[in-house]
């Protein structure tokens, strides 16, 4: 199957992801229709968000065109049937399934059989979320993380009845985007990097809940430490770099005595439970004046596009050491 790409990319959904892809899609060339039920969404919320993100672009160097002259390029609209001029319609509404498969039925009823559609889930199975389609083989994860115009992070996951042939295909089509995509051949809960980083928060409970260290020195720990080194290169070649003969030694005792605890830990679980939910209402693991978390986030923002340059420049001096195997 030939993918007909027009560049014409539908996206459902315009919370903090929908709009943040958005913006991605946007500073690559695409033309982006932006579908929500919600009217505030449409109305202030997405457009003032995604507004926002491209005047950052432009004042960080990202790009040379001002908000407008991309702007141009998106409609938003709460009419599903809008996304019948799309090639493919990428799914980000809220992680439940009721709502995802309820979303599924609407666009489906509204797009040829040819269209893609992908999910933005953070980890529900692939193959489990196309079962709720009608055409099930149009359908694969694309998970992006956020900020998704600063990052090249991008996750194309093939479930079951996905085409493989069509996965490398979109993995392609992202590459052109400007990002640095990864192709996930068979799906699994999770994904990658996201099985990888709830390993290390299960280890950093297991580690605070029982009294080894603070919540602060664990932060600060993991931040001078893979913190350093993991936009540079990744675990495999990190231990290529400092001696994978260490690593084999440390594995054999310290494997063992790692959490493998299955339940949720009992630290997140009061916070969650009393309406705790981080920066965005000052409750979280840390506590928050609202003068302090909007100077979290315009740092973290501030710091994203920072890294990106780093992170660019040092992709570029890779990309020109020569390679000899096991490159995919
Ligand atoms: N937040 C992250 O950093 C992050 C990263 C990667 C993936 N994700 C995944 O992306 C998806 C969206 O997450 P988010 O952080 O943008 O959430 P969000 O709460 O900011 O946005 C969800 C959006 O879904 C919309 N929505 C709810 N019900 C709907 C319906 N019936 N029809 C259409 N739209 C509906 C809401 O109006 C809202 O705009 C989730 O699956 C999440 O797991 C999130």
């Amino acid at each position: 199957m030939e993918l007909k790409n027009n560049s014409t990319i539908g996206i459902v959904g315009l919370g903090l992801m929908g709009a943040s892809i958005a913006t991605a899609l946007l500073l690559n060339g695409q033309k982006v229709v932006a579908v929500s039920p919600i009217v505030s969404y449409l109305d202030k919320t997405a457009p003032d968000r995604i507004r926002h993100s491209l005047e950052v672009c432009l004042q960080e160097g990202l790009t040379k065109k001002t908000p407008d002259e991309f702007l141009k390029n998106i409609s938003y609209t709460s009419d599903y049937a809008d996304l019948k001029k799309c090639w493919l319609v990428m799914e980000c509404v809220s992680e439940n399934l009721a709502i995802k498969k309820g979303v599924y039925e609407k666009i489906e009823a509204c797009i040829s059989d040819e269209v893609i559609i992908t999910s933005n889930t953070s980890a529900m199975p692939i193959s489990m979320l196309q079962n709720h389609c009608k055409v099930p083989e149009r359908f694969f994860g694309m998970h992006w993380d956020e900020p998704s115009y600063t990052s090249p992070f991008l996750e194309i996951v093939c479930g079951e009845k996905s085409p493989i042939e069509v996965g490398e295909q979109l993995h392609a089509i992202a590459t052109q985007w400007g990002k640095e995509p990864t192709l996930v051949r068979k799906d699994i809960r999770g994904f990658i990097t996201n099985r990888i980083m709830y390993a290390m928060y299960r280890e950093a409970f297991n580690l605070v809940e029982n009294g080894y260290a603070t919540i602060a020195d664990v932060d600060r720990a993991c931040k001078n430490d893979g913190g350093r080194w993991m936009s540079f290169c990744g675990l495999f070649r990190y231990m290529d770099l400092t001696g994978l003969k260490a690593y084999h030694a440390v594995m054999k005792d310290l494997f063992p005595e790692l959490s493998n605890q299955t339940t949720v830990p009992k630290l997140i679980d009061d916070i969650a439970k009393a309406d705790g939910n981080g920066v965005s209402n000052g409750k979280g693991f840390y506590d928050y004046t609202p003068e302090e978390a909007k100077k979290w986030k315009e740092t973290f923002e501030r710091f994203s596009f920072d890294m990106n340059r780093l992170s660019t420049d040092y992709a570029k001096r890779i990309s020109d050491i020569p390679s000899k195997k096991n490159q995919a």
